[in-house]
């Protein structure tokens, strides 16, 4: 933090992938249970802080839209109606992380601000309220909010346990078409549950074991299968990274980005370099 006058705090806010992602049940609020592992990685937005006497003020080209829709906007009022002596706060954004992309950018944006907030206004990390503000801003804030390299996901990503993700000297390609995709619409097209009680329970324990690196053959992502027939090109561009040397690919989250794990920086920079407009390619590490 700089200054006394006008305290600012400058934040990274990263994103993530997920280590397989089964949607186990649909539940009646609308939303499913599902099991995940989620993975940080260095690509990453930058957002600063500063205090204001009163509101919520944005600056920046990337904030634009309704307010109400923005997971950053939600977060600040998530916190102001927990912390209600809260000052105000002024927002910049500098965003880097594609949006609709399944990479979270927007949920860790939001656990920045949260985080942002909290350092401004002397409120702990860990206090309940704030774990509470991040759970109402959206699923997969309080991942963002632990700030671990990677955590497995339970209830609907919520439900959070820190564990041993990928080696930190994997190279990751992420890759991001030209589509977009928000979550709602990816989740209404997993039409067929197939997990029996039986099915989840070998599920969930796989999930449970995993203890780092290459993730298990259980560890799928449900949405890739809905996903990759309507958008084939992902499926054949996850086939190619995979013929190239990647030692395994996927969908990242809800999509529409994907994801190869390299263990070899050359041949990743190689393989991102195939790809180019209207697709974008990130080179990035578990972080
Ligand atoms: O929690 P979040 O606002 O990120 O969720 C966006 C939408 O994704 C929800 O409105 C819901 O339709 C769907 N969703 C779901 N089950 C989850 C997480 C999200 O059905 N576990």
């Amino acid at each position: 933090m700089v200054g006394d006058r006008h305290p600012v705090v400058e934040l990274k806010a990263c994103a993530k992938i997920n280590l397989g992602l089964r949607i186990l049940s649909r539940r009646s609020d609308g939303y499913h249970d599902l099991i995940t592992v989620f993975q940080r990685v260095s690509l990453a937005d930058t957002l600063t802080l500063e205090t204001r006497k009163d509101g919520i003020e944005y600056t920046g080209p990337a904030l634009t839209g309704k307010p109400e829709d923005n997971l950053c906007h939600k977060a600040a009022l998530a916190f102001r109606s927990r912390f209600r002596s809260a000052k105000g706060v002024k927002i910049h954004l500098d965003k880097v992380i594609p949006r609709q992309a399944g990479l979270g950018g927007g949920s860790s944006d939001a656990a920045a601000v949260l985080r942002g907030m909290a350092e401004l206004n002397n409120i702990p990390l860990d206090h309940g309220a704030l774990l509470g503000a991040a759970a109402d801003t959206g699923s997969d804030v309080p991942f963002f909010l632990l700030d671990v390299p990677a955590a497995l996901g339970q209830s609907r990503g919520e439900k959070l346990r820190v564990v041993k993700g990928l080696d930190a000297g994997m190279i990751l390609v992420i890759l991001k078409p030209d589509i977009s995709i928000s979550t709602e619409w990816a989740y209404r097209r997993i039409d067929r549950l197939t997990f029996d009680k039986n099915d989840i329970k070998i599920v969930v324990h796989d999930f449970l074991e995993y203890a780092g690196g290459k993730p298990t053959a259980q560890m799928t992502n449900d949405f890739e299968g809905p996903l990759f027939k309507t958008y084939p090109e992902l499926g054949t561009a996850c086939d190619l990274m995979m013929s190239a040397g990647a030692e395994f690919s996927g969908l990242c989250g809800s999509g529409s980005a994907i994801f190869g794990a390299f263990s070899d920086g050359n041949t990743a920079e190689k393989v991102a370099r195939k790809f180019s407009s209207p697709w974008l390619s990130f080179i990035c590490r578990p972080c």
